[in-house]
């Protein structure tokens, strides 16, 4: 199993994103985490495919992008185009949840599944086998900076184990209040992709990540 952080640069310093997407690469960040909210699915609003499409190349990170958005299949070639590998849907906000991810799939990219944390996992058992990773929200959609609710914990070992019984090697993504104190926990429990947000981005960047990265390094 591989352990990978996502940083979220949802708490970026937008004046200068590029270099500080940098310096989480150089630091060992394998994957750079982009959360698109719409307003209608989350009560927020952050960015979408233009801002995409202008830094997905100032780093060779995988660009993980989290679609905090109603009926995310209406704009699934749009984010192919603009430079997401993995595009990430979240099961409450799709009609036909099968047919979003088939239409990720086919569009070349990762399909990634999301549960808000009032979702239970068993929701998600049946479409493992379709999706490449699982992302458990471990705190409300819509804001950085919230507490990690800790019932999340369960929802993770949960969804490790289901994979497991499905013979799935399945990436299992965390999102939300995750600090340098808590990370082992969710590693523990199953999580092998850490997104990041406040943790990273707030105080020494750099230190941060390589934190991060040892702590993640050293646990696989
Ligand atoms: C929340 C977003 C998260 C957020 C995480 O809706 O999906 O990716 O940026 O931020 P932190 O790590 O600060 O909780
Ligand atoms: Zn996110």
């Amino acid at each position: 199993m591989r352990y990978i952080l996502a940083p979220s640069i949802l708490s970026a310093d937008f004046k200068v994103l590029g270099s500080q997407m940098k310096l989480t690469e150089e630091n060992g960040a394998e994957y750079l985490h982009f959360d698109v909210m719409d307003g209608m699915f989350v009560p927020s609003i952050s960015f979408g495919m233009p801002v995409l499409k202008s830094i997905h190349t100032a780093t060779g990170q995988v660009m993980d992008v989290h679609l905090m958005v109603q009926e995310p299949i209406r704009y699934v070639e749009a984010f192919k185009e603009a430079g997401a590998d993995i595009l990430t849907v979240h099961l409450e906000a799709c009609e036909d949840i099968r047919a979003t991810i088939k239409k990720i799939r086919d569009c070349g990219m990762k399909a990634g599944l999301s549960i808000c944390p009032e979702t239970d996992v068993e929701e998600a058992e049946e479409l493992l086998g379709e999706i490449d990773m699982l992302l458990i929200m471990s705190v409300h959609p819509g804001f950085g900076g919230q507490k990690f609710i800790p019932q999340s914990l369960e929802k993770i070992c949960t969804a490790r184990k289901m994979a497991k019984a499905q013979g799935l090697e399945l990436d299992i993504e965390v999102d939300g209040g995750i600090g340098h104190f808590n990370v082992r926990d969710v590693l523990d429990a199953g999580v092998n992709v850490v997104v990041a947000g406040s943790a990273v981005f707030e105080g020494d960047l750099a230190e941060n990540t390589k934190k991060f990265v040892e702590i993640m390094k050293n646990y696989g």
